[in-house]
């Protein structure tokens, strides 16, 4: 499926690059928090003491102009290797504390460090995919890098029971129009850029998996944590989300800033 998306992309003019996780070293984060513990205290260097692929797999992510990524359901989720980026890609990769790092070190005259290109929002699309229905947290979990990274999600699509992927051509087609809509978006100005794929009940991250409140009429959003309010009408399930809300997603810097706030160094 990753080649069916890449290759209408060539074909139409983009550089295409296939990375598979299983061929790469990404070990596990170990937890040690010194990416976390830099935020607290300038003395700290905190960069990730892990040695491994993980560099490389940046500077790939830094280089593109769009991302896809692409992963089947394991127990329900992301299998193990992805679940090791999504990690490693966690706190020491979230722009909104690398900004308020570089404005720290501007304001202590020290020299800003942080390559720009992580604040370039990419488009993204996900693809996931199952041998049976058991997928509720496919998409939470495939997209998670969207939040630390600030990626702009233009498409995602799911496929249960494996469905005859790839000899059923209308799925065929579904992913050369995923591969020719990435390309559209890249050329876009960020502000212009579109989602195109399945509805979801979140306006922000197109997530349809919510986690409900006991005590009120509240969900929040299992991705990027916008809070919205559940009613229903006509016997269907409506969640309404204000702009104050909207705001305050993770997958944008007000959510994000909310949690540095609630982790006290912003
Ligand atoms: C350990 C394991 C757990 C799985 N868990 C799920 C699951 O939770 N939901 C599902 O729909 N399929 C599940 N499957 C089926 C796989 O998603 C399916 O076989 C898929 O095609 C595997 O992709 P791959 O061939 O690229 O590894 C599981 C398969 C394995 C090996």
């Amino acid at each position: 499926m990753s080649r069916v998306v890449l290759k209408e992309a060539y074909e139409n003019g983009c550089e295409i690059e296939l990375i598979n996780l299983k061929y790469l070293q990404i070990k596990p984060c170990i937890g040690c928090m010194k990416c976390v513990t830099k935020l607290f205290n300038p003395n700290h260097a905190g960069e990730c003491p892990i040695q491994d692929d993980m560099a490389w797999l940046d500077r790939k992510i830094l280089e593109a102009d769009g991302l896809l990524f692409v992963a089947p359901m394991y127990e329900c989720s992301v299998p193990g290797e992805y679940r090791m980026m999504c990690d490693r890609l966690g706190p020491s990769h979230d722009i909104t504390f690398k900004k308020f790092l570089d404005e720290r070190s501007k304001s202590m005259g020290m020299a800003v460090t942080t390559d720009h290109r992580w604040y370039t929002p990419k488009p993204v699309a996900f693809i996931t995919h199952g041998g049976s229905e058991w997928s509720y947290m496919a998409y939470p979990s495939v997209a998670t890098p969207s939040i630390s990274l600030g990626l702009q999600i233009v498409d995602k699509v799911h496929f249960d029971y494996n469905d005859g992927i790839l000899t059923n051509e209308c799925h065929m087609e579904r992913l050369r129009e995923m591969g020719r809509h990435i390309i559209t978006m890249i050329q876009k100005r960020p502000e212009e850029r579109e989602y195109v794929g399945p509805q979801g009940y979140c306006p922000v991250c197109h997530n349809d998996v919510m986690r409900l409140d006991f005590d009120s009429n509240k969900c929040e959003c299992a991705l990027c944590g916008t809070i919205g309010t559940i009613s229903v009408k006509n016997n269907k399930v409506q969640v309404d989300f204000t702009e104050d809300a909207k705001i305050l997603s993770h997958l944008i810097d007000g959510g994000r800033t909310k949690h540095g706030t609630i982790l006290k160094f912003v």
